[in-house]
């Protein structure tokens, strides 16, 4: 079993997508381990995705996250890194596959839907950023 870090962001939550999203989830086999909602401040944005600090796009990135709220959640499945990647598709809405949680629900390439860690390294982060220990007991 593997973990791995999925925020609803703020786009899907405010439209009303929290539900499709989550139902899809526990469709494709994910437990929820631990979730909430939660409203971002610029700075706690710009500390998730502190990787892409020096990239031309970072401060709209952090504006868009903080701009309302989310939903975080610590997913668990068999190699739930690569199938939560492959349940959301493609970064850019309009390269998405059909299917994918960025087809259906994202509207641009900076307004996605979800997130999700792109390797273990990153889903450790991401999970301690966001949750404490306790918080994942399950
Ligand atoms: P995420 O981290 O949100 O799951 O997305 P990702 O791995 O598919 O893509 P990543 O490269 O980590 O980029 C993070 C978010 O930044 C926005 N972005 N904008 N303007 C641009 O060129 C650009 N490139 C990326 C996207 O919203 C992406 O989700
Ligand atoms: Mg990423």
């Amino acid at each position: 079993m593997e973990q791995t870090f999925a925020i609803i962001k703020p786009d899907a939550f405010s439209a009303g997508h929290t539900g499709k999203i989550i139902d899809r989830l526990i469709q494709e086999g994910f437990r929820i381990v631990g979730m909430k909602k939660l409203w971002m401040s610029p700075d706690e944005a710009g500390g998730f995705y502190y990787v892409h600090k020096e990239r031309p796009f970072f401060g709209d990135l952090c504006e868009f996250m903080s701009s309302g709220p989310c939903i975080a959640m610590v997913l668990e499945r068999e190699n739930a890194i690569l199938g939560w990647r492959e349940l959301m598709g493609a970064t850019n809405p309009a390269d998405a596959a059909e299917g994918t949680l960025r087809k259906e629900f994202g509207t641009e390439l900076s307004r996605n839907a979800t997130h999700g860690s792109d390797a273990p390294e990153t889903a450790a982060f991401e999970i301690g950023y966001f949750f404490s220990g306790l918080e994942l007991r399950s």
